[in-house]
């Protein structure tokens, strides 16, 4: 049977553009065409370079690397397109990579996924075929989603055609996605144990084989792929919990926490990995997939495995408040009206994107402090930065936002005047900023919280700044006044 001739990605994400962009670049004979029903999104992945750098510097997603890429491919076997039917019609494999967020309202509000995108794709999967296709889930779903993609198809679609469905979960990073997609750790594809589903397997598997070692794609059973996805971001998620509870303990005893994860991390079943203390993890995957296994848990009649995971994401929550309430507590017991700098809105470096982002929840505790704050992130647009410290369906908030946190075009200029410096993401260019011009521009005692420890403490000290970093004991955060 022929191999993969024409993908369509349904999804111009997070997910679906740098992922497709990827198979693309290592495709050239495969032509791909990523649609998506936000003409606003299509026109941005669309966009002409910038006259002046020649770069494509309007694409809707940052990422190192991904703008070159589309720039190389788009036009040649890269297309972007509003035009959903018309590439499914075309496509022989088909990626589902639409938004699977928390439901926010109805049953399993709060926890749930909304399953409702991946549903309406599968349905004009099925009204628009006329042709077999092998149709892969790239979104994170539900375990045994696969099964009800089935069904709809099986009772819409025009007879004698054949679907396989395949799981084939995304492991990116963002800020690393195209080093992630380029040199993966594995890729997972999961199918039915019959023929029909292996051959699609397999042809899937030939995608990949392009550029990713054959035993890096590891075949399994659709139950386990899907929830792989679930159990490997619920894994990640739970050890920067568990480093962040272990920071807690450190802060009130002495210990410092970078030493006792290196300790940890050298024990080879530990591994050195993802175990910074921070404020907090964001994103738009941890707590939507750890809420998501929650509900699944639940729904199969099991609360002490719910239970379990959910405290995860309390110990989340609890991290990010207890982080602001040290701001508050450090800084004599108020912050109202007094101007802090916040350096750094994304969820973590080297992405614009906020979903999720410990930086807008401390931004908004410190709102309530009354703080007047000055944000600075080198990515995030101005107009993200109030959509996401603002009430939604709250009158005038906006209004209230916009006098009391302004944006800078600089750390520099955030910070001056501050009487606080609160890091809230870890870029790169807050390690080498001029922090002795920085103190001198700042109110005295000038305070500095470094929610992800990327500055030199002890530097900074000498300067005269009083530093509090995450997980390092009272007599080295601050020795005069422990
Ligand atoms: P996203 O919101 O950035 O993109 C989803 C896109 O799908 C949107 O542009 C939306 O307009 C489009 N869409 C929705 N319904 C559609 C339809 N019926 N037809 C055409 N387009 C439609 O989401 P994302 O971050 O790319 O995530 C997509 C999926 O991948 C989610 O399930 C997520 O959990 C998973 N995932 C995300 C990441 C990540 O780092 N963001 C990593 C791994 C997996
Ligand atoms: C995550 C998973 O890593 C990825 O495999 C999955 O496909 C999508 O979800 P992402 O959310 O993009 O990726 O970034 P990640 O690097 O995992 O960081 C998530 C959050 O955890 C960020 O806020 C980050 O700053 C934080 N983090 C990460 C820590 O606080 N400490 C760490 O040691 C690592």
């Amino acid at each position: 049977s022929s191999p993969v001739r024409r993908i369509c990605c349904i999804g111009a994400g997070y997910v679906g553009g740098p992922t497709c962009t990827v198979i693309a670049s290592k495709c050239p004979d495969i032509t791909v065409t990523i649609v998506d029903i936000n003409p606003v999104r299509i026109a941005a992945w669309n966009s002409p370079p910038n006259p002046k750098t020649g770069k494509l510097d309007d694409l809707p997603v940052y990422e190192p690397g991904l703008a070159d890429i589309v720039q190389t491919c788009r036009g040649r076997n890269l297309f972007f397109s509003t035009e959903v039917d018309k590439a499914i019609h075309e496509a022989d494999l088909i990626f589902v990579s639409v938004n699977t967020p928390t439901k926010t309202s109805g049953i399993g509000a709060g926890y749930a996924a909304d399953m409702h995108y991946v549903e309406s794709s599968t349905r004009r999967i099925a009204e628009v075929s006329t042709s077999s296709k092998i149709i892969v889930e790239k979104s994170t779903v539900p375990c045994r989603t696969a099964a009800s993609m089935r069904q709809v198809l099986e009772a819409n679609a025009k007879p004698g055609l054949q679907f396989d469905i395949l799981s084939n979960p995304e492991f990116l990073a963002e800020g690393t996605a195209i080093t992630d997609l380029e040199n993966p750790d594995r890729v997972l594809i999961g199918s039915l144990p019959t023929p029909e589903g292996q051959l699609a397997a397999r042809k899937l598997q030939d995608v990949y084989a392009r550029w990713v070692e054959r035993k890096r794609i590891y075949t399994t059973g659709l139950w386990s792929s899907e929830l792989s996805k679930l159990a490997a971001n619920a894994m990640l998620a739970q050890r920067i919990s568990s480093i962040n509870a272990m920071a807690a303990i450190c802060e009130a005893t002495g210990a410092d926490v970078t030493e006792v994860a290196h300790a940890c991390g050298l024990d080879k079943r530990i591994g050195p990995n993802f175990l910074r203390a921070s404020i907090g993890f964001g994103g738009s995957c941890f707590q939507k997939d750890i809420l998501n296994l929650v509900y699944l848990s639940e729904s199969l009649g099991l609360p002490k495995v719910a239970a379990y995971w959910k405290q995860v994401i309390e110990m989340n929550e609890y991290s990010k408040e207890r982080f602001a309430r040290k701001v508050v507590s450090t800084m004599f017991n108020t912050i109202t009206q007094k101007r802090v700098a916040l350096l750094g809105f994304a969820f973590k470096k080297d992405t614009g994107d906020t979903r999720e982002s410990p930086a807008a929840t401390i931004c908004k505790l410190f709102r309530q402090e009354r703080a007047q704050i000055t944000v600075y992130d080198p990515k995030v647009p101005h107009h993200q930065i109030y959509l996401d410290i603002t009430e939604p369906g709250v009158i005038d908030d906006t209004e209230a936002a916009k006098k009391q946190v302004q944006i800078a075009n600089s750390a520099v200029e955030a910070c001056a005047g501050a009487e606080a410096v609160v890091i809230a993401t870890e870029w790169d260019e807050f390690k080498t900023l001029d922090w002795e011009a920085i103190h001198a521009s700042m109110k005295k005692p000038a305070f500095l919280f470094d929610g992800r420890n990327v500055v030199d403490a002890k530097t900074l000290r000498k300067i005269g700044f009083r530093v509090h970093t995450v997980g390092r004991g009272p007599e080295i955060v601050d020795p005069v006044w422990a």
